[in-house]
């Protein structure tokens, strides 16, 4: 995988960076700029060298409909990059022939809008490569997706990873051979999803705590009354993992009266909402032991508002940070977990990858990874 530093000349040259500003909004206002934040270096990088930074992204909305980027553009503007935003697709070339001068850089609309993206269709791919002489994919967290900006582009250009998804393939590869013991934390929903993970990191991890609603599949396993909690789909194959003394389940649940209900032995609860106090202590005892750390999910159904026991966990993996244990995470939620308890700069490394990060975890390699490798222009 070529880098930035192979980059030989880079004055007057357009680059199209791939960046991921699919940032949490509500109400038009963007929640967690840390996305943004994370390609503010690779910007920075290509407009100091002279280059003409062409930024594309998507934007969807909880709802799952694309939302415009100009809030982004105008965010980009406020962290002091000068911005020009475009639209209209075909005005694209003459901006940049006319208007954009060497260090400056535009903003392109949601590729999302156009059918071609996700279809990885080839005429998008081109067309988007036809707007630069470079191309660089500085969206880590969307690289798990076959779409014509992130494996399409570079069949197409000379192509390189920015700086932040370098620091991504680093930071992560680190925990395919981490400091022992070492302590895995999965939480979150969808088993089925995150079922290669688990069973890759049996080999790796010295301990696994299985957090979130992925613990009921495995309450239910156990025979447990868990009433109306959630659980993945289909039969799913848990048993080897419920046998398994790496294999740590919370020890303590709530309900929406806030009852904490010990899990061991006999559970009988209406619907599991979060983990209780005593699931933390067990993980603070777990945290204390550890070397190296890595975090992904919620414990909880943070989204609907129960976020005791994830917020928590955030501080607790903060502190062992600044004991000098190695700490790893990511994940939508658990993002916006680190931003609500304010503990941005308090990790080894924060990922701006969800499912990204999870599919590099289990395969250790991604299709945007793929596709840079394989680029041979
Ligand atoms: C993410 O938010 O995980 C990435 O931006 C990918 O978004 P997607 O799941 O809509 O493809």
């Amino acid at each position: 995988m070529k880098t930035l530093t192979d980059i030989e000349v880079l004055e007057g040259v357009k680059v199209l960076v791939r960046a991921d500003f699919n940032v949490p909004m509500r109400n038009g206002v963007i929640e967690d700029g840390f996305r943004i934040k994370s390609t503010l270096p690779t910007i920075d990088y290509l407009r100091s060298k002279g280059a003409k930074v062409i930024l594309i992204s998507h934007l969807e909305s909880i709802d799952g409909s694309n939302q415009t980027l100009k809030p982004v553009a105008d965010e980009l503007i406020k962290m002091g990059e000068p911005v020009v935003f475009v639209k209209d697709f075909k005005k694209a070339h003459e901006i940049l022939e006319v208007q954009i001068k060497n260090g400056d850089c535009v903003l392109l609309e949601n590729l999302r809008f156009f059918e071609g993206e996700k279809a990885n269709d080839t005429h998008f791919a081109q067309e988007l490569a036809s707007f630069a002489d470079i191309y660089v994919n500085d969206a880590f967290s969307v690289s798990h997706r076959e779409h014509a900006s992130i494996v399409g582009i570079p069949k197409f250009l000379p192509s390189y990873a920015g700086i932040q998804f370098e620091k991504e393939v680093a930071a992560l590869s680190k925990v395919f051979n981490p400091a022992h013991p070492f302590l895995f934390i999965l939480g979150g929903a969808k088993f089925e999803t995150k079922l290669p993970l688990l069973q890759k990191f049996m080999n790796i991890a010295d301990t696994i705590f299985v957090g979130g609603a992925l613990a009921n599949d495995f309450y239910k396993a156990k025979g447990y009354e868990i009433g109306t909690s959630l659980v993945s789909k289909g039969n799913l194959p848990v048993a080897e993992f419920v046998a398994s003394s790496k294999v740590l389940l919370p020890v303590d649940v709530l309900n929406q009266h806030n009852e904490a209900k010990p899990a061991d032995g006999v559970l009988k609860i209406d619907k599991i909402l979060d983990s209780g106090p005593q699931t933390l202590e067990m993980l603070k005892a777990e945290i204390s032991k550890a070397r190296c750390i890595l975090w992904n999910g919620p414990l909880g159904l943070y989204e609907e508002g129960y976020k005791s026991a994830t917020l928590g966990l955030a501080r607790l993996i903060s502190e062992a940070t600044a004991q000098g244990i190695e700490t790893i995470v990511g994940g939508g939620d658990t993002l916006a977990a680190i931003a609500e308890g304010n503990l941005q700069d308090t990790f080894t490394f924060i990922s701006t990858g969800g499912g990204a990060m999870l599919d590099f975890l289990a395969k250790g390699t991604l299709p945007g990874i793929e596709a840079l490798n394989a680029s041979e222009i």
